[in-house]
């Protein structure tokens, strides 16, 4: 009697659905859409946890938005929010008269993070749907336009946040954050493979604290003498160094990039924002013009 189940259950399941079949499954599935008023939206994501993601996140929406952007930026992170710290945004968003929260803004960027709606002490046991209508509410409960581009920071791994973020709205591209040990630089693969198995372009990889400055003789210090050729490793778009100012900044909640504008941290996080806005722009270009998302 259970061999027997056991085989109807086993050949229903793997039988190939047809059309009809994907058809009706498809139902159930989130639309995708694009935020109103949002023109791109780039996600930075690793599989490693702490690797630089919010660091980068945060650096480089401070950038776009000194480079005239209008720029966002949305903490992925549920369980582990950092962007209210590294923003130094702790404020509740205020509710419009269509009930939408209104990100709070800090150096030009408008944030909203979940850490901003639970209490510092209060724990969050939510699994996946509703982590996933926590994501979805954060997207597209808020009055985020008009921007150029909202900037998502994501939690470690390849989850439900990725995927639900996938599902619900489209994608521009993805930066991946890697150190350049061996470990985070296979998962950095493997997240590549989750982001082109869902059609999401992969603008590049950050690289960071390979190396350092020496601040008296302003050599470079390697931590890592051997560069790791991967041939299926997507290019990388620029070198962060491990240094103590930026760990610093982040602590007291003023970017880097804020509080030291002329340094080296800055220059590169300028060239990183420069290179993203012109990979941006091709695609769209590839795509034809998505003006019309926009407010203006
Ligand atoms: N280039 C750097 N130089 C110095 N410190 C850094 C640098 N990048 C990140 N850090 C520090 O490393 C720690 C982890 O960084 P961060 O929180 O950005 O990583 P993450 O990948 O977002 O972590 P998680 O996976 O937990 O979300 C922080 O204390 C941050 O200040
Ligand atoms: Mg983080």
């Amino acid at each position: 009697m259970l061999g027997s189940l056991i085989k109807i259950f086993l050949r229903s399941y793997a039988t190939k659905l047809n059309q009809h079949q994907q058809l009706l499954m498809a139902r159930n599935l989130p639309k995708k859409e694009m935020i109103f008023g949002v023109k791109d939206i780039i996600v930075v994501a690793s599989g490693k946890g702490g690797v630089g993601k919010s660091t980068i996140a945060a650096n480089l929406a401070c950038t776009l938005a000194k480079l005239g952007k209008r720029v966002g930026l949305l903490d992925g992170d549920i369980f582990g929010p950092s962007i209210p710290l590294l923003m130094n945004v702790q404020s509740e968003p205020l509710l419009n008269d269509k009930d939408r929260m209104i990100p709070p803004e800090n150096y030009n960027v408008k944030c909203l993070s979940m850490g901003m709606l639970t209490p510092l002490d209060g724990s969050i046991i939510w699994r996946g749907p509703l982590v996933m209508s926590a994501i979805q509410r954060l997207l597209k409960g808020a009055e985020w336009g008009p921007l150029d581009i909202l900037v998502v920071d994501t939690p470690p791994g390849t989850g439900d946040v990725h995927l639900s973020l996938n599902q619900h709205v489209p994608v521009t591209g993805v930066i991946l954050v890697s150190t350049p040990h061996t470990a985070s630089i296979q998962v950095t693969i493997r997240g590549a493979k989750m982001y082109e198995k869902m059609n999401v372009p992969i603008l590049g990889v950050v690289e960071n604290m390979r190396y350092s400055i020496c601040e008296n003789c302003k050599n470079r210090m390697e931590f890592f003498k051997k560069e790791i050729s991967i041939k299926s490793l997507p290019s990388k778009l620029i070198s962060i160094p491990l240094d103590a100012h930026i760990a610093d900044c982040s602590e007291a909640g003023v970017p880097v990039v804020v509080k030291y504008p002329n340094s080296e941290y800055a220059n590169l996080f300028t060239r990183l924002a420069k290179e993203i806005c012109s990979l941006i722009e091709k695609k769209n270009d590839s795509k034809g013009d998505k003006s019309d998302a926009s407010l203006n």
